[in-house]
């Protein structure tokens, strides 16, 4: 039927037809917040970041009781290592009384509902910034790696973490986490595979405030990570990774990616997460700083674009905003 049969701006016209026919719905339940933790005393902030700072252990509880409250599912936890703790082969990944696995405890202990993600991966530990081990040439080592991530995964599941998330995209590694797990007993952690994550220049605040990016340097991570041209291959990642064990997969980032979410939440149907990252953050923070955008308008919008786009959740740094512009009704 064609107009004026046809009238889209009939439903659109009165508030209460435009909530009764809307498809999309965001909450609290939705979201994930990604917290750095340092080893040093109370706050500091991240420059490329306001808003975000890395926190003492003491602070994340209360960081944590905050997100509790506000009804937030699960924190993502991002250690920041000191420099002289780094090494070429990351030791201080599997260290259980490493920075990280501190923090597990402590949360879990005073906010057990409290869902504990872990980062399963090797960059914050590294001398020089990369995901994995470097043979003499620089190049990442796959196999080698995997055997470290293992490590890893084990020391946050003991430490009681409720998921890990390997985000380092080497191959094979969810794989040799779940069966190590499960060897180990660990039978209800859950793995967050970051499935199709791609070498993107959207992460750098992020590298600013885990200070990995001085160690870096001018390396850059395309051997592992995905090129941004590739959507096909991001669908193979996933398959392999739920073939695996993976109980929830991950495309990062999430806005310039949306394609990727909508076609790995249609073929297969599973638990699927986005990552709106630190640079997507970093945008919006920069563009409303200088009155350009409507801070509130423009993030409750990206964030409901990426559940439409199929994400079950988003991970963002703008959790606790979201979550308290959602319940003053947005
Ligand atoms: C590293 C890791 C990165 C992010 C999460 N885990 C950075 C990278 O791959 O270099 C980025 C998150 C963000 O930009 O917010 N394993």
């Amino acid at each position: 039927m064609a107009y004026p049969d046809t009238r889209l701006r009939r439903m659109r016209r009165d508030e209460f037809s435009r909530r009764l026919m809307r498809e999309t719905t965001l909450s609290a339940d939705d979201l994930i917040y990604p917290v750095f933790v340092h080893g040093a005393d109370g706050r500091a902030a991240v420059a490329s970041m306001p808003g975000v700072e890395r926190l003492s252990v003491d602070e994340l509880l209360r960081v944590a009781e905050a997100a509790s409250e506000l009804r937030i599912p699960a924190l993502a936890l991002f250690p920041v290592t000191d420099p002289g703790a780094k090494s070429l082969d990351a030791a201080a990944a599997w260290d259980d009384d490493g920075l990280c696995q501190r923090a597990v405890r402590a949360l879990k202990a005073r906010f057990p509902q409290l869902g504990v993600i872990t980062d399963v991966a090797l960059d914050p530990y590294t001398s020089h910034g990369q995901d994995g081990l470097v043979d003499d040439d620089g190049y990442v080592m796959n196999d080698a790696t995997v055997d470290a991530l293992v490590k890893q995964a084990l020391s946050h599941a003991r430490a009681g973490a409720d998921v890990v998330a390997p985000s380092d995209m080497m191959d094979g590694r969810i794989g040799a986490i779940r069966l190590a797990l499960e060897a180990d007993g660990h039978v209800h952690t859950r793995i967050l595979a970051y499935a199709a994550k791609y070498a993107s220049a959207f992460y750098g605040p992020f590298r600013d405030a885990v200070g990995s990016a001085a160690a870096l340097g001018k390396a850059d991570k395309t051997t592992y990570q995905m090129d941004p041209a590739n959507a096909e291959e991001a669908l193979r990642e996933v398959a392999l990774d739920l073939d695996e064990g993976a109980d929830m997969v991950m495309v990062k980032p999430a806005l310039p990616y949306l394609d990727i979410v909508r076609r790995v939440k249609d073929a297969f149907g599973m638990p699927t997460f986005a990552y709106q990252v630190s640079g997507e953050y970093a945008m919006l923070k920069a563009a409303a700083g200088n009155g350009w955008l409507d801070e509130r308008a423009c993030a409750l919008e990206a964030l409901l674009s990426i559940r439409r786009a199929g994400a079950d959740g988003v991970l963002t740094y703008h959790a606790l905003d979201a979550a308290r512009w959602l319940r003053a009704g947005a």
